[in-house]
């Protein structure tokens, strides 16, 4: 297959960076198409950490083109600052090979003020957001006031509209947020400074990829967050402002709808939510202590502990169906030994009745009590397993289980956090 997606199927966090950087290994070209800097995206390299959070995670091979697509929204003081953090270690030195569209909107200082002053102001309800002004930059698109890219050729007409879009939020951050308006001034002349970095960059990402597609060229859609983040689907409204599902390639890459072969979803062989809302297999205490010190699980965009739970076949299923998903990689499988049993979600109870699929009306998500199974685990550590036949009993017991309650294939499952560690049933580009 030529072009395939890989998305996040529960709260994000899920490992997608990793099996993307395995997967670019066999890609020409590697796009982001959604989301912006709140994604992190954690890659371990020849013993090397790196985290991505715009730059595609094609970055650490040699020769691919990384685009992003006009469905994200750029921070462009955020992507200078990662492109100098990868130059200062060697990597992704060739300018040619990042596109930017000029489609893509612009994440401007007073989205980050905003998206900070709501959250303070928000107190116990807040959402938790990353605090990247992600939220506010999607709003200013829809509302039609945003800044894209493009605009930065003519930077007095851009001037003009930043100028006005400052005065605005600063109305709103006084009088509504009750927080301190930003300095016009300096955001202009940061904005002054930054023009000239970006513009070598600027793309018609459309049609760069329609020629890339009909070139037979290999594409790999780097999708950020996760089913139960999306702005529709998931969690409303403790979600991220994008739709993070496989459709979100066709508008914001942008593929040609039927151009796309395989979705391949990632999630972890258990489950993690950062921020607020509701998670019905959450767990508390010592085993989640456990699992959040064994997985690292700690924020990589913001440093915050990551909540905890067993994984969740019933949103497996159902982010399955939103993404039509070709496969299945689990990650993190590694993580689970030594822990007797192992507790599965397979469905959810409300008040006195059964869900087998996740109830209507979103809410319901709140007053859902995790029905499970319980599977035998394994004592033996699985770092160094690269094929099924590696794995004891009970972890193949495990994945197969999962992959059955979930109603799709399993192609891969993760045994660390190194690149190499992980064993590939099926690879999408070689199928
Ligand atoms: P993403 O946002 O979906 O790319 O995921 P993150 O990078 O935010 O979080 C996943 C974390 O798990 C990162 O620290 C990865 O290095 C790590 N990781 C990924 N796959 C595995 C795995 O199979 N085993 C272990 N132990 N760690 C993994
Ligand atoms: P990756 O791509 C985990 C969560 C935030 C918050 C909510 C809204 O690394 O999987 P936002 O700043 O987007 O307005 O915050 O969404 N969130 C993520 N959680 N991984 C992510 O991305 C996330 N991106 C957003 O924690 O609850
Ligand atoms: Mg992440």
């Amino acid at each position: 297959m030529k072009t395939v997606a890989v998305v996040g199927t529960q709260w994000g966090d899920e490992g997608k960076g990793k099996i993307v950087d395995l997967l670019a290994a066999d890609a020409d070209v590697v796009v982001r198409f959604q989301g912006g800097n709140n994604a992190a995206h954690t890659l371990v390299v020849d013993g090397e950490k790196f985290i991505l959070r715009l730059i595609p995670a094609g970055a650490l091979h040699a020769g691919k083109v990384c685009v992003i697509g006009n469905g994200t929204v750029v921070d462009p003081l955020a992507l200078c600052e990662e492109l100098a953090a990868l130059r200062a270690r060697g990597r992704f030195i060739d300018d040619a090979l990042l596109k930017l569209s000029c489609d893509a909107h612009m994440v401007m200082p007073y989205h980050r003020a905003v998206d900070h002053a709501r959250e303070a102001r928000a107190g116990r309800r807040a959402i938790g957001t990353t605090g990247f002004g992600i939220g506010p930059a999607y709003e200013d698109k829809m509302a039609r006031v945003g800044l894209r890219f493009d605009e930065l050729r003519n930077f007095a007409r851009f001037r003009d509209k930043l100028t006005r879009n400052i005065a605005d939020k600063n109305s709103y951050l006084r009088a509504v947020l009750k927080a301190k308006p930003l300095k016009g001034g300096e955001i202009v002349d940061q904005m002054k400074r930054v023009r000239g970095r970006m513009l070598p960059y600027l793309c018609d990402t459309g049609a760069y990829l329609a020629e890339a597609v009909a070139a037979g060229k290999r594409v790999l859609f780097e999708g950020a967050h996760g089913a139960m983040l999306d702005i529709d689907h998931g969690t409303y409204p403790f979600v991220t402002s994008s739709n993070c599902i496989a459709s979100a390639v066709f508008s914001g890459a942008p593929l040609a709808p039927g151009r796309l072969d395989a979705v391949l979803g990632i999630s972890k062989a258990y489950t993690t939510r950062v921020g607020a809302g509701p998670f019905p297999s959450e767990i508390k205490g010592r085993l989640a202590n456990r699992l959040r010190i064994e997985g690292e699980e700690f924020g990589s965009a913001t440093g915050r502990p990551r909540r905890i739970g067993w994984f969740d076949a019933v949103l497996a299923r159902f982010a399955a169906r939103l993404n039509g998903m070709w496969g299945l990689a689990l990650t993190k499988l590694d993580v689970l030994t030594g822990i007797d049993p192992l507790r599965v979600c397979v469905a959810y109870q409300v008040g006195a009745r059964r869900y087998d699929e996740i109830p209507p009306g979103r809410s319901a998500l709140e007053r859902a009590r995790p029905l499970y199974e319980e599977l035998p685990g394994w004592s033996e550590s699985l770092s160094g397993a690269r094929a099924l036949s590696d794995l004891p009993p009970n972890a193949r017991r495990y994945l197969e289980r999962i992959a059955e309650l979930a109603g799709v294939r399993l192609v891969m499952a993760g045994v660390g956090a190194a690149r190499e560690a992980t064993i590939v049933f099926s690879n999408p580009f070689l199928a």
